[in-house]
């Protein structure tokens, strides 16, 4: 596939699609401190919300208000799947690629209608440094930056070397910091040959040797074609 990316797009999953991703299940959420980072524009702090859920969301682009926010989203998810379907390489077929839009957009206008209502829930931050006090949290979710927006050839999306390994290391560090789980998708790469991410293997052989617990919990969401090494690594901390 010829497709890349040159920066990361303002993108977001459903609850439901982000329950599954994490391999969750909604009763162990209850009573816990929830950190999404990056949050972007996913349903998690809206419908986390209204089912009592302590749970707040981080994003450098939680800077700009909803107006600038939505028009982005609609935007780049049109663009971006206007160019998956110009694509000559794509596997996709034009059905599940409409069905793909309609599901972002559903993400989208569930971020919107939550960051609306409850703004203090969505905070301005960026990894590798985020604005919190140590072990602030007891779940971090972070999904859909790491791994994935790191080079082309690492098995990412990017046309360029933005997300380097060190990032990668820096990034999963200060989640493990805030937080006393971490829970991180995907793990696989999206192209070259069927493998985990390159970067997974370095992750995890840091966070271990600062003493924490690392293993992959399978997935219940998949995405495309992306059924093998389709697992979130989980992160219990020790210190
Ligand atoms: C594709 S969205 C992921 C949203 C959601 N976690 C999900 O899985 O659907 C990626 C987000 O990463 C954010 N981002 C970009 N650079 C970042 C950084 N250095 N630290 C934290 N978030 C960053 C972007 O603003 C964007 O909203």
């Amino acid at each position: 596939m010829s497709f890349s990316l040159d920066h990361v797009v303002f993108f977001g999953r459903t609850w439901d699609e982000s329950i599954d991703m994490y391999a969750l299940e909604e009763v162990d959420l209850q009573g816990r401190r929830i950190l999404d980072c990056p949050g972007g524009p996913d349903g998690l702090v809206s419908e986390g919300l209204s089912r009592g859920l302590d749970i707040t969301a981080v994003d450098p682009q939680y800077s700009d208000g909803p107006d600038v926010l939505e028009e982005r989203g609609r935007r780049e998810i049109h663009e971006t799947v206007e160019s998956w379907i110009a694509d000559p390489e794509t596997t996709k077929d034009l059905e599940s690629m409409k069905e793909y839009e309609r599901l972002k957009i559903e993400a989208l206008e569930s971020f919107i209608k939550g960051y609306r209502t409850s703004p203090d829930r969505y905070l301005t931050g960026s990894l590798p440094s985020l604005p919190f006090e140590d072990d602030a949290f007891d779940l971090v979710l972070s999904g859909h930056l790491l791994f994935l927006y790191s080079l082309k050839e690492h098995g990412g999306l990017m046309s360029n070397d933005s997300f380097d390994l060190d990032f990668h290391v820096a990034a999963t560090r200060e989640l493990v910091r805030v937080s006393r789980e971490v829970r991180m998708f995907p793990t696989y790469a999206m192209f070259g040959e069927t493998r985990r991410h390159d970067f997974v293997a370095s992750v995890i052989e840091a966070i271990e040797a600062d003493g924490h617990d690392v293993d992959f919990l399978p997935s219940r969401w998949v995405q495309e074609e992306y059924t093998e090494f389709n697992d979130s690594l989980r992160i219990l901390k020790r210190t």
